[in-house]
């Protein structure tokens, strides 16, 4: 039996990650063949005996699942965000936190603002129309949207990802208001955003983008309450997490005509089942949470998971831990 310390991948990465761990002699990789995600009991046999698993948005790992495998000492998170992880639990167990930020900002700005100028230019519905062969002439009055110039966007969670969709909204010529935990009035220099706080946000924006990270304080932050406060011509675009939404009010609200639209990368649950109504309505878009996804990015994504398990496993500080105090405890050991 080898001796080599093992690195758990839950998915097969896109080919440079992979060349990557195969490069690793040092290391042996067990790699989960689906396409789809291991069960919960799946990946305890994928992950047992590992030092270290490459893990995706759709791997829960918890306190469970790390006492179960007390040899995992690094979770390397093929993504930005990390609410698919326990991080108190795992820092709790001493166990390092890793995820991929900046290399996925533009990338997910530029697909936050294709659901936009989608749902206002009614795009999806432009498609569908030509492809049922329904389109006899020019006509004055067809697919009539909403103009992005000039209009109001709010962008709830003004971080990496937030700032780069404010610079796309400049280039449209928009009004930028931007919400965050701090909404003190002021100005952002580099966009010329009004920071405000999320109610009068949700009452002035023509477009709300939803950039937040899922957590305590955004879980359900958009309910029916917040979706009332909307204009009714007003559309969602929601590329953060499915929870930070309230589905069924959602569902609701573009049903009822609360709003007018929504043009979602992430639902709740997710995938939404084949037959919800939100895939159906005709002023809604779903994508299957591609936002990160360009061959460039999800490249950049897979070498920095790789690099972040293969140097925690070797020893050495990997370059994005999230939870910093488990490296420090450990330096200081
Ligand atoms: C992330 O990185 O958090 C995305 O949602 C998956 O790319």
């Amino acid at each position: 039996m080898s001796s080599k310390p093992i690195i758990a991948v839950t998915r097969v990465l896109p080919p440079a990650g992979m060349e990557m761990l195969a490069e690793a002699t040092d290391i042996d990789v067990r790699i989960w063949p689906g396409e789809l995600p291991p069960t919960r009991d799946e990946l305890a046999t994928l992950i047992d005996g590992a030092s270290a698993v490459i893990s995706l948005v759709t791997d829960t790992i918890d306190a469970e699942l790390l006492d179960q495998n007390p040899s995992i000492r690094t979770v390397s998170n093929f993504a930005v965000g990390y609410d698919n992880i326990d991080i108190p639990a795992a820092t709790e167990r001493g166990v390092l936190v890793c995820n991929t930020p900046g290399v996925l900002t533009e990338t997910t700005a530029d697909l936050t603002f294709a659901l936009l100028v989608s749902a206002a230019r009614r795009i999806v519905e432009g498609v569908e129309y030509v492809r049922a062969g329904k389109w006899q002439t020019w006509s004055p009055t067809l697919l009539l949207g909403q103009d992005l110039h000039d209009a109001t966007i709010a962008i709830v969670g003004f971080g990496r990802i937030g700032r780069e969709v404010a610079k796309r909204a400049v280039g449209f010529s928009m009004r930028i208001l931007a919400v965050t935990s701090d909404p003190t009035p002021r100005i952002d220099r580099e966009t010329g955003a009004t920071y405000t706080d999320l109610d009068t946000a949700l009452k002035e924006a023509d477009f709300v983008c939803l950039n937040v990270a899922l957590n305590d304080e955004t879980r359900g932050m958009i309910g029916a309450r917040e979706l009332g406060l909307m204009k009714r011509s007003a559309i969602l675009v929601n590329a953060a997490r499915g929870p930070v939404v309230d589905t069924d009010a959602l569902t609701d609200a573009l049903k009822n005509g609360v709003i007018a639209g929504a043009a979602l990368d992430v639902t709740d649950p997710e995938p939404l089942p084949a037959d919800h109504p939100l895939i159906h309505l005709e002023n809604c878009i779903v994508v299957p949470h591609i936002a990160s996804g360009s061959v460039a990015t999800r490249a950049k994504m897979a070498r920095m998971a790789a690099t972040n398990a293969i140097e925690a496993v070797r020893g050495n500080q990997p370059p994005n831990i999230v939870n910093d105090q488990v490296w420090e405890g450990r330096i200081s050991s």
